[in-house]
């Protein structure tokens, strides 16, 4: 009987062409993921697909059938291997994409056993592909692939050949059982063998013969890897596997609780999925699953999400299976790394070293929860290598802060293209301006009718054995743009409000040139204030007046300040190639002062611990040249400290050792890592993420989700007046926190 009594005739004609048309493209993509390896599409557009294809089989119960792909599970193995016939038939899981549905897939299981509390299991769910492993007398004797859940493909002797996988057990396993997992290609692995096939590349192509496949993801290159025809192919390929489930076990005792099995079968040696955990309740086991977005990078593979298990196996049992899924266990699903779109235009812009740098000017899509519009394409060998052209469909990944990168295109979707070549000129601009109408600023032209901004327009190139091209004019305006975006950044020396936009007004204005200028500004605030946009103007009987403002104040006040960010930001904020904040506070520790630094020959350099002789070489270049020289002369005559304070006498005070702080959202008065460098100087921990170890939030302005969290765990959560006086005072923090602890009074 249909549960949706009044869908029309004409509904249910349009449902279902709907309806087979989305079989049979998740048929087709079932195929090209699971027997080829070669996806077409992200991981969430198949989602899409697929959740669609559920809504309308259950608005149109009519139109359900059993062997819709929403009814089985991948697709029917390949003709390669012999095929096996699981026992037990291989499933899926279903998905939670948000909370919601996390609790409503409890509410469910809490309905159907009539009671409302137990225990759970979550564990990282592990992008790679299912497989069942038969011990027989503690040794391997059968390993075969999901297939479509009831019949997968035999690879055992591929299996044989994985290290990582035992093919005998220790101890007293029972006489015959099997166990399944996922087996994976750590990301490390999956990065050198992809650089080895690359490699390999170079010389194939050098003898005229045809490129190997590039792996698209660890998973594609785990599958690719399994199903190799000749086992020690697969034994070449750095393969693990993270065993999550026991599948049935004969004549044996076997324990009550998932949790227990996964420790029963880690004491036989097999490798289980780490970073298990056991909740009371489904609220802890969410807060499990939220705070593991944070960490997926952080693991040697990649997750797609965490997996929530009912513990109890009785409670498991009770609960069944509803078509091709548990209901004992779901999927939280991360948001997507990964997305297709089209390269509308390939661009470049100009690093502070004068690197050329590819990107694309992408069609917008949402990715890992944010609007992404362009993303990287490193360097003109990595465009030839993915062969990635305008106009072309490609994936994008962006994975946790990281820049998005295109990963591949789809080369089915490509239409007519030529490859695309680096400029020949430096199209290095000041100008910025999306509308501008000097043809060389690359955005979209047409609003100003005169770019106010420079043209660099110097010729392009590259040495033989570099991947970038650089420009060869040192003075290119963007090439001095990028260099004073850096020294007045967070990791150089930290001036507040003065970013690209500002720099961008005061070196048309002329007032900058370059970084010793900047020190001249607090002296010129008069001036400055006739500048648009920069000053306060005032009209007065008919006339503007231009006043020196906050925003010009605060400016001053930031650039007096950065005078004490000391030697290794200073260091860093020079721009010098290759050193970084980790080596400058080498080299400051090791030499003390800048001139110390600067005069030091290449061999006391490169002596330094963790230094080098290429960072060496890069600073006495620097170094040697005399524009560079008198740079570090002005800044030293304006008064930015070069040298290290060594401080004698007694060790700084830390009242704060113990206390972990977390600071989100804006603050008016200092900024956050000025704040955070000061709570650090008093003992302080600094965490990037609240959690129960976290003593109290800090939340200025706008502060999101880490305030919601530290609601969550009823944390103290302080502002920006409390800061201020915090740091001004140390002792009051600790007052503060005694007036925060609950009462035992009642
Ligand atoms: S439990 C009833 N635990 O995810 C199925 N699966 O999308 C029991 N997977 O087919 C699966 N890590 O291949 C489970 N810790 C984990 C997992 C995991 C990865 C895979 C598995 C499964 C697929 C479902």
């Amino acid at each position: 009987m249909s549960t949706l009594s009044v869908s029309s005739d004409a509904e249910l004609i349009i449902a279902r062409e709907r309806v087979e048309l989305l079989r049979a493209e998740i048929t087709r993509h079932n195929h090209r993921y699971y027997v080829l390896d070669a996806p077409e599409i992200s991981d969430a557009e198949y989602d899409a697909l697929f959740r669609e294809l559920k809504r309308l089989e259950t608005a149109f119960p009519e139109l359900a059938s059993a062997d819709s792909p929403t009814q089985t599970v991948g697709a029917a193995p390949g003709r390669t291997f012999a095929v096996v016939e699981h026992r037990l038939r291989m499933l899926s899981l279903g998905n939670a994409f948000n909370a919601e549905e996390l609790l409503a897939w409890r509410q469910r299981a809490a309905d159907l056993l009539d009671r409302e509390e137990w225990t759970f299991v979550t564990e990282p769910k592990i992008d790679g592909l299912a497989i069942a492993l038969v011990y027989e007398r503690g040794c391997l004797v059968r390993a075969a692939t999901r297939g479509d859940g009831r019949a997968g493909e035999d690879v055992t002797a591929n299996l044989r050949a994985i290290d990582s996988i035992p093919n005998e057990l220790w101890g007293n396993p029972p006489p015959l059982f099997e166990v399944r997992g996922e087996v994976y290609m750590p990301k490390a692995g999956f990065d050198a063998m992809n650089a080895n096939i690359a490699a390999l590349n170079e010389e194939r192509q050098a003898e005229g013969r045809a490129a190997l496949t590039l792996y698209a993801n660890p998973r594609n290159a785990a599958a690719g890897s399994v199903r190799q025809k000749d086992p020690s192919v697969t034994a070449s390929r750095p393969l693990n596997i993270g065993i999550y489930q026991l599948g049935w076990c004969d004549d044996a005792p076997t324990p009550d609780s998932h949790w227990e099995t996964l420790g029963w079968l880690a004491e036989f040696g097999l490798p289980t999925t780490p970073e298990v955990a056991r909740h009371d309740g489904i609220d802890d086991a969410l807060a499990t699953c939220e705070a593991w977005n944070q960490r997926r990078d952080a693991q040697v593979f990649e997750m797609d999400g965490v997996v929530v298990k009912v513990d109890d196996l009785n409670l498991q049992a009770d609960l069944g299976i509803v078509g091709r899924e548990p209901r004992w266990a779901i999927a939280w699903k991360f948001p997507p790394q990964e997305a297709s779109t089209v390269v509308e235009q390939i661009l470049v812009n100009v690093g502070r070293t004068g690197s050329i740098n590819p990107y694309a000017r992408l069609r917008p899509v949402r990715v890992g929860g944010v609007e992404v519009k362009n993303a990287t394409l490193h360097n003109l060998d990595d465009i030839r290598r993915k062969d990635i052209r305008e106009g072309d469909t490609v994936v994008i990944r962006r994975a946790g802060e990281v820049i998005p990168q295109v990963v591949r295109p789809v080369l089915e979707r490509r239409k007519d293209s030529a490859e695309w070549e680096m400029p020949s000129v430096c199209p290095g601009t000041t100008c910025g301006e999306l509308d501008c109408a000097n043809e060389h600023c690359g955005g979209d032209r047409g609003r100003l009718d005169i770019c106010e901004g420079a043209w660099c327009g110097a010729p392009v190139s590259r040495q033989d054995d570099d991947v970038d091209f650089y420009c060869s004019n040192r003075h290119c305006p963007a090439i001095v743009q990028r260099a004073l975006e850096h020294f007045a950044s967070r990791g150089a020396m930290d001036i507040r409000g003065l970013g690209e936009k500002l720099i961008k007004l005061l070196l048309r204005e002329g007032a900058i040139r370059d970084p010793a200028d900047i020190y001249t500004l607090p002296d010129r605030l008069e001036a400055l204030a006739r500048i648009p946009g920069l000053g306060q103007v005032k009209r007065r009987k008919g006339e503007d007046l231009y006043e020196v403002g906050d925003r010009l104040r605060n400016l001053a006040e930031a650039i007096r300040w950065s005078k004490t960010r000391g030697l290794a930001h200073l260091l860093v904020g020079l721009g010098i190639r290759h050193v970084g904040s980790e080596n400058a506070t080498l080299l400051a520790d090791e030499f003390g002062s800048l001139d110390a630094i600067l005069l030091a020959p290449r061999e006391a350099l490169a002596a330094v611990e963790g230094v080098g002789p290429i960072i060496a070489e890069s600073i006495v270049d620097w170094a040697l040249d005399g524009e560079n020289w008198s740079l570090a002369h002005r800044l030293q005559t304006a008064g930015v400290e070069d040298e290290i304070q060594r401080v004698a006498g007694a060790p700084a005070e830390t009242p704060l050792e113990g206390l972990r702080f977390v600071l989100t959202g804006r603050f008016g008065a200092i900024t956050r890592p000025q704040a955070e460098a000061q709570l650090k100087a008093l003992g302080a921990g600094i965490g990037s993420s609240v959690s129960k170890n976290t003593t109290a939030l800090f939340a200025g302005e706008a502060a999101g989700s880490k305030r919601k969290k530290a609601e969550s765990l009823k944390l103290p959560i302080w502002d920006e007046h409390r800061l201020i006086d915090g740091l001004a005072n140390p002792a009051t923090i600790l007052d503060w926190l005694a007036e925060s602890e609950p009462s035992n009074a009642d």
